[in-house]
């Protein structure tokens, strides 16, 4: 059941901080800096050169922001949306590992990316919350993300647990590739450790009630985001749409200027994220919109100085891991993206037009 919640959404969204304390559970090794997978022996992925991670929704923004953080360690890994995959499919070796993100393990785009990319001889790996569903079996190897079933359409917890997975297979794979823990895994899964409890400090104080109160009735909303919070951004946009049915877009902050900037005006909120790495940046496109007569809301772990002087309101964060600090910054855009929803009445847990589970292309 509901558990006292109006919606499973709700619900959902208030069960990451358990959520992520499974997907993390017996895991992570902060005191030594490395990641243990009972699925997978050490060096398992000694000989992996790229990864293509492949995914579609909610799923293709935890794989851009894998992707991300791949290459920030200098590991090639490319996000596609699995849909897209399939029709043209970029060249795999034996040590392209196809990387296929699903919360249901089902999605039929997602499937058939993971058979070309096996035919074409990649190898395979499954990131999923249903064991034992069609995608797990197509491939060589999975990885659950552990987050709990899911019931709402719109996707909340899995996407967090779908992130912070990568991110320790991400920590894995590179200590693989390398042959050495870094000091910085160390500092970054100590900030893991610490996740549960900051998206539960933001599921106690947040304002996005009010804040999503403050902006009903506009013509638009808008995202921005750069590095882990452009997908962040794409999520934020992804879930206002599908539940509020009012227009809502993301867009990379370093993209604005090239065209998305004509549709920003006094009547289109812009929610800014910042993860703490790179803020000043978009803190400049912040002052581009508002120049334009845009609200900014900030999702931000800062709480003086120039980007909370600036932001029309603040949607605060728990000062974490730039790496990590999407997570929690995308909680709190689940919030507004709900309250929204709800005070303009809409079937949160059942989008019109919308599945749970895609199963046709
Ligand atoms: C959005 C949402 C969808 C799914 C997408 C992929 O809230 O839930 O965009 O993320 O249909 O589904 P899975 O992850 O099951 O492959």
């Amino acid at each position: 059941g509901k558990s006292g919640y109006d919606h499973y959404m709700h619900k959902e969204i208030h069960e990451q901080p358990e959520a992520l304390r499974r997907t993390t559970q017996g895991r992570v090794n902060a005191l030594a800096g490395s990641v243990d997978f009972e699925e997978f022996e050490p060096g398992r992925f000694a000989d992996v050169t790229q990864l293509h991670l492949v995914g579609m929704g909610t799923s293709y923004h935890a794989a851009m922001y894998a992707a991300s953080l791949f290459a920030t360690r200098g590991v090639p890994a490319y996000a596609f949306m699995a849909g897209e995959y399939s029709l043209s499919q970029p060249p795999v070796t034996e040590s392209t590992l196809v990387v296929a993100v699903s919360q249901s393990g089902e999605t039929a785009d997602t499937l058939d990316a993971v058979r070309r990319a096996r035919s074409a001889g990649a190898r395979t790996l499954a990131v999923t919350n249903v064991v034992a569903s069609s995608i797990t079996r197509e491939c060589d190897d999975s990885l659950l993300i552990r987050a709990g079933p899911e019931i709402g359409v719109a996707a909340t917890k899995t996407f967090s647990s779908q992130v912070t997975a990568l991110l320790l297979l991400c920590e894995r794979i590179t200590a693989d590739i390398t042959g050495t823990a870094s000091a910085e895994s160390r500092e970054l899964l100590e900030s893991v450790a610490r996740l549960p409890g900051d998206v539960q400090a933001v599921l106690d104080t947040s304002t996005a009630a009010d804040v999503a109160e403050a902006y009903a009735g506009s013509e638009a909303y808008f995202f921005i985001g750069r590095g882990v919070a452009h997908p962040v951004a794409l999520e934020g946009a992804l879930k206002f749409k599908e539940i509020s049915y009012e227009h809502a877009e993301g867009f990379a902050a370093s993209e604005l200027k090239h065209g998305p900037l004509a549709l920003v005006t006094e009547r289109t909120p812009v929610f800014a994220v910042f993860t703490g790495r790179d803020d000043e940046m978009t803190l400049n496109n912040v002052k581009e919109v508002q120049a334009r007569g845009a609200p900014v809301v900030a999702v931000t772990s800062h709480t003086d100085g120039d980007v909370v002087d600036v932001a029309d309101a603040v949607l605060a964060i728990p000062p974490t891991h730039p790496d990590l600090a999407g997570v929690p910054a995308n909680v709190q855009l689940q919030l507004v993206a709900y309250h929204a929803a709800n005070r303009l009445g809409r079937p949160i847990d059942k989008p019109r037009n919308l599945a749970k589970c895609v199963t046709v292309e």
